[in-house]
């Protein structure tokens, strides 16, 4: 991949304030704006809950989200885990991106079919394994392709300061993950 044409889509799943998953967002922008990458913010809080009954016309939020997607070579989307799962409002964004664009649209004619993705999670013990399997899935069937996937599980540090950079290896892990989007 040419590394000075991606737009990246940064997308926290998390609707919390200082999301542990928002500040490794904010962490991976500034690494990304040093190499020289286009970083796009996807804004998605104000979605409204689907219903295929709401899709035609299509809400404008979900018009401008979907745009803000279709910039994008890459979606990288750091996610909470609530109970091994996506957490719902992310989820919810995530069936607004599988559908079509148009009534009768082709299966691949949404905003994010065909589109790579990688995985980052900020979680417990287990460093986020059930959501990032439950991502992959997904994604999956929503025509994405996953070229990342990892985890950190926070130190008590971290929790108690609701500071991710008091976990070991943060840097590490999203330098990792940048070397292998950027090839
Ligand atoms: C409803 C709920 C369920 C949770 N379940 C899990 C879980 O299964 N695994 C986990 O590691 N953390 C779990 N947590 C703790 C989250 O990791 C923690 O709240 C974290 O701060 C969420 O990410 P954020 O800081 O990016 O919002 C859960 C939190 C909530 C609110």
């Amino acid at each position: 991949m040419d590394s000075h044409t991606n737009t990246i889509g940064l997308l926290t799943g998390s609707r919390r304030k200082n999301s542990f998953n928002g500040q490794l967002a904010k962490i991976a922008e500034s690494m990304l704006e040093k190499q020289g990458q286009n970083v796009q913010i996807i804004n998605w809080l104000d979605v409204p809950f689907f219903s295929q009954d709401d899709e035609f016309p299509t809400p404008e939020v979900v018009q401008k989200v979907r745009g803000e997607v279709m910039k994008c070579d890459v979606i990288w989307i750091f996610s909470p885990e609530y109970n091994g799962q996506i957490p719902g409002g992310e989820k919810n964004l995530l069936d607004w991106l599988s559908r079509g664009l148009k009534p009768g649209a082709e299966r691949s004619d949404t905003a994010a079919y065909g589109r790579k993705v990688m995985l980052t999670t900020a979680g417990g013990r287990a460093a986020g394994f059930g959501v990032r399997k439950n991502l992959t899935l997904l994604c999956k069937a929503m025509g994405m392709t996953v070229i990342s996937s990892e985890g950190i599980a926070l130190s008590p540090e971290s929790w108690s300061s609701d500071n991710v950079m008091k976990t070991p290896g943060v840097d590490e892990m999203l330098e990792g993950q940048i070397k292998t989007l950027l090839g």
